[in-house]
């Protein structure tokens, strides 16, 4: 790793120590995560970026639960996932984490307010005054108040991924993962939803981590992690255009601070 910030002050809304993730059997296997050390704070929109087949997907799955790291630790809100048995890491997904996908994902037959309420329900919790109370200042964050009633196929794909974003954030969950959520999109819907993410952060005090490919989409995140061959080339804050490009192009960056 070329250069490190250490968010000591801050506190972490997940954080993975000695990360390895290897597919694959032994003469044939992939080391897709060669030792991550990261540290994610709260609060804040962090990207994670580097070239196709660095490990950025591997990566935020083994920090959401999604996949088990072959070796190390991850810490979600306090929580080592390591401790948690299948059940409990679904129910602590399902609580404590949101996700977004590029494919939107969302129930096709369900209306957009009856997918994003759809988390609670699964839940089995009651969807009382203060649910809709946050459920329409979502909608009013992500201005999708009048398309509520309108199936996704009724949507265009920034408003269907607008809907996505209001369903990760309904359960108020520690820290929102998303995946190339604008590999869909054209640049216009892009930073629109990007924009939205960022207010999610603002405004709700949301901690979002975003895996994107795009210059331009790292560039609403306060932090930018840089993965090269499974391993943190560079953890960013705040970084300049040209310090990222830096970073990306793989040339090197004598210490100090960023
Ligand atoms: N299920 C799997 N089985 C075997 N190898 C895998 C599996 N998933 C990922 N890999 C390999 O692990 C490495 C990292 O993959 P990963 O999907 O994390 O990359 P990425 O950085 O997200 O790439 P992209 O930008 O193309 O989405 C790649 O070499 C990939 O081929
Ligand atoms: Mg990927």
């Amino acid at each position: 790793m070329i250069e490190t910030t250490t968010h000591s002050s801050v506190q972490d809304a997940a954080t993975a120590r000695g990360l390895t993730k290897t597919y694959g059997r032994a003469g044939t296997e992939v080391h897709a995560l060669r030792g991550i050390d990261v540290d994610l704070p709260a609060g804040r929109f962090t990207a994670i970026m580097g070239p196709s087949g660095s490990g950025k997907s591997t990566l935020m799955h083994c920090l959401a639960g999604l996949d088990q790291a072959t070796s190390g630790q991850v810490t979600v809100d306090g929580t080592r996932l390591a401790d948690l048995d299948d059940t409990a890491l679904t129910k602590f997904r399902r609580d404590r984490v949101g996700f977004v996908f590029q494919s939107f994902n969302l129930l096709p037959m369900l209306t957009a307010g009856q997918n994003i309420l759809l988390p609670l329900e699964l839940a089995g919790r009651r969807v009382g005054r203060p649910e809709r109370e946050r459920h329409n200042q979502i909608a009013t964050v992500l201005g999708i108040t009048d398309r509520l009633g309108h199936l996704p196929s009724q949507l265009s794909g920034g408003q269907q991924q607008r809907v996505a974003i209001a369903r990760a954030l309904i359960s108020n969950p520690a820290i929102v993962f998303a995946d190339e959520p604008t590999g869909n999109l054209d640049s216009t819907t892009s930073a629109e939803v990007l924009g939205f993410l960022r207010t999610s952060v603002r405004e709700l005090g949301q901690t979002v981590v975003m895996v994107t490919h795009e210059l331009d989409a790292a560039a609403y995140a306060d932090d930018v992690i840089v993965i090269a061959d499974g391993r943190v080339r560079s953890h960013l804050t705040n970084p300049t255009r040209e310090r990222l490009v830096s970073a990306l192009t793989g040339e090197a960056l004598s210490g100090g601070t960023v």
